[in-house]
């Protein structure tokens, strides 16, 4: 394990984490989803197919207190970069004062705006994106965006891993790429769907 993946900021998330969560599912229950974060079971299946030593850029939407983020960072060469996109500001300034990795750029922002941000950051797409927005709290055509977007930034074999409570995600996965895995994860609380899908090369 390198350095960086041993640094204190990459323990797991704590009380204090949990809290900033419940905060931010109190103050936006549709946007967040969920009042628990994610299992570190959960996160450990969804993450599996990653071959790691290849990214250089990962894009995330949706990382909330950074539960899949610290487990990317720990994997992630020393070069590359997580750039995580989630639209509530606090969870925005937590990722920044727990956090303390160069490889993390943690921008207060929406998925529906991904392309922007990662050309304003100088990288010409994404290895791999992560996603957990609830898409179903999201109208159609938003979700529908953030999906074909997602599907146009992603590099030749890249995956949109995505997990999420219910099945809004299946059809516009459908819509966009050519290949769609799902299982159901239930050592989660709620049981969640995992979903793998892929452009073919
Ligand atoms: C279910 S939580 C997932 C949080 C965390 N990744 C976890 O695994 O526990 C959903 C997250 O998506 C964020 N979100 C919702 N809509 C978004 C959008 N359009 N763009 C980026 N993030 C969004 C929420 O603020 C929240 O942090």
């Amino acid at each position: 394990m390198n350095q960086i993946a041993q640094s204190a900021s990459l323990n797991k998330p704590g009380a204090s984490c949990a809290l900033t969560f419940l905060r931010g599912f109190v103050a936006n229950p549709a946007a967040v989803g969920s009042p628990l974060a994610t299992s570190s079971n959960t996160v450990r299946r969804m993450l599996q197919p990653v071959e790691w030593d290849r990214v250089r850029t990962l894009v995330e939407f949706g990382p909330g207190v950074g539960t899949f983020s610290r487990e990317v960072l720990r994997r992630l060469p020393r070069s590359a970069t997580l750039i995580a996109i989630d639209t509530e500001v606090g969870f925005i300034d937590h990722l920044r004062a727990t956090i303390d990795d160069p490889r993390l750029v943690a921008v207060h922002g929406s998925a529906c705006d991904a392309r922007q941000i990662i050309d304003g950051l100088g990288n010409d797409g994404a290895d791999h994106i992560l996603s957990g927005i609830p898409f179903s709290t999201l109208d159609e055509a938003t979700g529908d965006e953030i999906v074909a977007c997602a599907a146009q930034m992603l590099r030749p074999g890249g995956l949109f891993m995505a997990y999420q409570v219910k099945l809004a995600l299946e059809p516009l996965l459908h819509r966009h790429f050519d290949e769609v895995e799902r299982a159901r994860q239930w050592l989660n609380m709620p049981p969640f769907h995992l979903w793998w899908a892929r452009t073919a090369t």
